[in-house]
Protein backbone atom coordinates (compact mmCIF):
# COMPACT_ATOMS: atom_id res chain seq x y z
CA UNK A 1 0.00 0.00 0.00
CA UNK A 2 1.18 3.64 -0.57
CA UNK A 3 -0.01 6.02 1.45
CA UNK A 4 0.68 9.39 0.30
CA UNK A 5 0.72 12.82 1.32
CA UNK A 6 0.49 15.95 -1.01
CA UNK A 7 2.13 19.25 -0.47
CA UNK A 8 -0.17 21.80 -2.77
CA UNK A 9 -0.33 26.00 -2.58
CA UNK A 10 -2.65 26.60 -5.74
CA UNK A 11 -5.36 25.21 -7.98
CA UNK A 12 -4.46 21.67 -7.36
CA UNK A 13 -5.18 20.35 -10.85
CA UNK A 14 -2.01 18.21 -10.15
CA UNK A 15 -3.84 16.66 -7.03
CA UNK A 16 -6.86 16.29 -8.78
CA UNK A 17 -5.53 14.17 -11.87
CA UNK A 18 -3.63 12.02 -9.11
CA UNK A 19 -7.11 11.22 -7.41
CA UNK A 20 -8.74 11.14 -10.74
CA UNK A 21 -5.42 8.35 -11.75
CA UNK A 22 -6.57 6.60 -8.17
CA UNK A 23 -10.25 5.59 -9.15
CA UNK A 24 -8.71 3.90 -12.07
CA UNK A 25 -5.79 2.22 -10.00
CA UNK A 26 -6.35 -0.95 -8.08
CA UNK A 27 -6.55 1.20 -5.00
CA UNK A 28 -3.25 0.18 -3.73
CA UNK A 29 -2.33 4.13 -3.33
CA UNK A 30 -4.15 6.38 -1.21
CA UNK A 31 -3.98 10.10 -0.52
CA UNK A 32 -4.16 9.99 3.03
CA UNK A 33 -3.36 14.17 3.99
CA UNK A 34 -2.62 16.66 2.25
CA UNK A 35 -0.33 19.74 3.56
CA UNK A 36 -0.88 23.42 2.50
CA UNK A 37 1.24 26.30 3.37
CA UNK A 38 -2.09 28.64 2.80
CA UNK A 39 -6.05 28.77 1.99
CA UNK A 40 -5.74 27.66 -1.74
CA UNK A 41 -8.35 25.99 -4.42
CA UNK A 42 -6.90 22.71 -4.09
CA UNK A 43 -7.77 22.80 -0.56
CA UNK A 44 -11.52 23.06 -1.35
CA UNK A 45 -10.61 19.66 -3.65
CA UNK A 46 -9.19 17.93 -0.40
CA UNK A 47 -12.42 19.09 1.79
CA UNK A 48 -14.33 17.59 -1.16
CA UNK A 49 -12.58 14.03 -0.81
CA UNK A 50 -13.02 14.08 2.75
CA UNK A 51 -9.27 14.01 2.91
CA UNK A 52 -7.36 15.50 6.33
CA UNK A 53 -5.88 19.01 5.63
CA UNK A 54 -3.36 20.54 7.76
CA UNK A 55 -1.87 24.00 7.07
CA UNK A 56 2.07 23.89 8.01
CA UNK A 57 4.35 26.76 8.64
CA UNK A 58 8.04 26.91 9.87
CA UNK A 59 6.71 30.02 11.93
CA UNK A 60 4.30 29.18 14.93
CA UNK A 61 1.08 30.21 13.44
CA UNK A 62 -2.60 29.23 14.92
CA UNK A 63 -4.37 26.56 12.48
CA UNK A 64 -0.80 25.50 10.98
CA UNK A 65 1.48 22.93 12.69
CA UNK A 66 5.23 22.93 12.07
CA UNK A 67 7.50 20.40 10.23
CA UNK A 68 8.11 18.28 13.56
CA UNK A 69 4.33 17.91 13.73
CA UNK A 70 4.07 16.92 10.29
CA UNK A 71 6.47 14.11 10.77
CA UNK A 72 5.25 12.81 13.72
CA UNK A 73 1.29 13.17 11.80
CA UNK A 74 3.30 11.35 8.72
CA UNK A 75 4.48 8.63 11.04
CA UNK A 76 1.32 8.24 12.43
CA UNK A 77 -0.50 7.60 9.24
CA UNK A 78 2.58 5.57 7.91
CA UNK A 79 3.36 7.97 4.95
CA UNK A 80 5.74 6.38 2.32
CA UNK A 81 5.58 8.89 -0.48
CA UNK A 82 5.67 12.80 -0.51
CA UNK A 83 4.69 14.35 -3.44
CA UNK A 84 4.90 18.51 -4.15
CA UNK A 85 2.24 19.24 -6.52
CA UNK A 86 2.53 23.30 -7.16
CA UNK A 87 3.55 23.65 -3.87
CA UNK A 88 5.66 26.68 -3.52
CA UNK A 89 7.65 26.79 -0.21
CA UNK A 90 11.32 24.86 0.29
CA UNK A 91 10.58 22.05 2.33
CA UNK A 92 13.29 21.89 5.56
CA UNK A 93 16.71 19.68 5.38
CA UNK A 94 16.09 18.00 8.05
CA UNK A 95 12.84 16.80 6.94
CA UNK A 96 14.20 16.23 3.39
CA UNK A 97 16.53 13.37 5.04
CA UNK A 98 14.53 11.93 6.89
CA UNK A 99 12.23 10.90 3.89
CA UNK A 100 15.00 10.51 1.52
CA UNK A 101 13.92 9.75 -2.08
CA UNK A 102 10.78 9.48 -0.54
CA UNK A 103 9.85 12.76 -1.87
CA UNK A 104 8.92 13.96 -5.24
CA UNK A 105 8.23 17.20 -7.12
CA UNK A 106 6.54 17.99 -10.47
CA UNK A 107 8.23 20.85 -12.25
CA UNK A 108 7.01 22.57 -15.42
CA UNK A 109 9.89 22.47 -18.18
CA UNK A 110 12.57 20.20 -18.52
CA UNK A 111 15.18 20.34 -15.86
CA UNK A 112 18.07 21.09 -15.21
CA UNK A 113 16.85 24.15 -17.74
CA UNK A 114 14.93 26.82 -16.24
CA UNK A 115 14.60 25.52 -12.36
CA UNK A 116 15.94 27.36 -9.08
CA UNK A 117 14.71 29.54 -7.14
CA UNK A 118 11.87 31.58 -8.11
CA UNK A 119 11.35 29.45 -11.20
CA UNK A 120 7.48 28.91 -10.66
CA UNK A 121 4.38 28.92 -12.72
CA UNK A 122 4.54 31.66 -15.68
CA UNK A 123 8.02 32.35 -14.48
CA UNK A 124 9.24 29.15 -16.04
CA UNK A 125 6.88 29.60 -19.08
CA UNK A 126 7.61 33.01 -19.99
CA UNK A 127 11.46 32.16 -19.64
CA UNK A 128 11.37 28.98 -21.84
CA UNK A 129 9.51 31.90 -24.14
CA UNK A 130 11.80 34.23 -23.87
CA UNK A 131 14.63 31.18 -24.54
CA UNK A 132 13.06 30.50 -27.69
CA UNK A 133 13.23 26.55 -26.70
CA UNK A 134 11.14 24.53 -29.78
CA UNK A 135 10.57 21.89 -27.06
CA UNK A 136 9.01 21.85 -23.16
CA UNK A 137 8.13 19.72 -21.08
CA UNK A 138 7.61 18.50 -17.37
CA UNK A 139 9.87 16.97 -15.26
CA UNK A 140 9.16 14.84 -11.96
CA UNK A 141 12.31 14.41 -9.91
CA UNK A 142 13.61 13.45 -6.29
CA UNK A 143 13.68 16.72 -3.67
CA UNK A 144 17.02 17.32 -2.06
CA UNK A 145 18.05 20.12 0.11
CA UNK A 146 18.22 22.45 -3.09
CA UNK A 147 15.38 23.75 -5.59
CA UNK A 148 14.64 21.53 -8.33
CA UNK A 149 17.97 19.81 -8.31
CA UNK A 150 17.55 16.40 -6.93
CA UNK A 151 17.67 13.18 -9.23
CA UNK A 152 15.36 13.16 -12.09
CA UNK A 153 12.89 10.46 -12.74
CA UNK A 154 11.06 11.03 -15.54
CA UNK A 155 10.45 13.93 -18.35
CA UNK A 156 7.66 14.25 -21.21
CA UNK A 157 8.49 16.85 -24.02
CA UNK A 158 6.09 18.70 -26.22
CA UNK A 159 6.70 21.07 -28.86
CA UNK A 160 6.34 24.72 -28.77
CA UNK A 161 7.37 25.18 -32.58
CA UNK A 162 4.19 27.08 -32.73
CA UNK A 163 3.18 29.12 -29.96
CA UNK A 164 2.97 32.75 -29.93
CA UNK A 165 2.17 33.07 -25.67
CA UNK A 166 3.82 31.59 -22.62
CA UNK A 167 0.48 30.85 -21.42
CA UNK A 168 0.24 28.76 -24.34
CA UNK A 169 3.31 26.72 -22.94
CA UNK A 170 1.63 26.98 -19.97
CA UNK A 171 -1.21 25.03 -20.80
CA UNK A 172 0.35 22.16 -22.92
CA UNK A 173 3.00 21.55 -20.04
CA UNK A 174 -0.10 21.20 -17.51
CA UNK A 175 -1.49 18.40 -19.66
CA UNK A 176 1.74 16.65 -19.47
CA UNK A 177 2.34 17.22 -15.61
CA UNK A 178 -1.04 15.64 -15.39
CA UNK A 179 -0.39 12.56 -16.92
CA UNK A 180 3.37 11.93 -16.04
CA UNK A 181 3.09 12.99 -11.86
CA UNK A 182 0.58 9.59 -12.19
CA UNK A 183 2.40 7.53 -13.94
CA UNK A 184 5.49 7.71 -11.67
CA UNK A 185 3.73 7.73 -8.76
CA UNK A 186 1.90 4.59 -9.83
CA UNK A 187 5.66 2.90 -10.82
CA UNK A 188 7.02 4.11 -7.34
CA UNK A 189 3.96 1.66 -5.71
CA UNK A 190 4.70 -0.75 -7.88
CA UNK A 191 8.63 -0.88 -6.39
CA UNK A 192 9.78 0.23 -10.19
CA UNK A 193 11.97 2.79 -9.88
CA UNK A 194 15.65 2.16 -9.31
CA UNK A 195 18.97 4.78 -8.65
CA UNK A 196 21.88 3.17 -9.87
CA UNK A 197 25.55 5.66 -11.17
CA UNK A 198 23.45 8.29 -9.90
CA UNK A 199 20.83 7.89 -12.58
CA UNK A 200 17.36 6.74 -11.96
CA UNK A 201 15.96 3.81 -14.19
CA UNK A 202 12.14 2.87 -14.36
CA UNK A 203 11.49 -0.52 -14.78
CA UNK A 204 8.22 -1.93 -16.81
C1 LIG B 1 2.05 23.47 -12.00
O1 LIG B 1 2.49 23.99 -13.23
C2 LIG B 1 3.19 22.74 -11.33
O2 LIG B 1 4.14 22.26 -12.24
C3 LIG B 1 3.81 23.79 -10.49
O3 LIG B 1 2.70 24.50 -9.96
C4 LIG B 1 1.73 24.62 -11.02
C5 LIG B 1 0.33 24.61 -10.47
O4 LIG B 1 0.01 23.34 -10.10
N1 LIG B 1 4.70 23.19 -9.51
P1 LIG B 1 -1.45 22.92 -9.55
O5 LIG B 1 -2.49 23.31 -10.61
O6 LIG B 1 -1.68 23.67 -8.27
O7 LIG B 1 -1.33 21.45 -9.39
Amino acid sequence: MSNLAVFVSGKGSNFNAILSSLKDSSNKIEIKVIAADKECPAIKIARKNNIPVYFISLKSKDGFVNYNELIKIFMDLDINLIVLAGFLKKIPDNFVELYFNKIINIHPALLPSFGGKGMYGMNVHRAVFNSSAQVSGATVHFVNKKYDDGKIIAQRTVSISDVKTPEEIAERVLKIEHQLLPFVIKKFTENKIFIENNRVYIHD
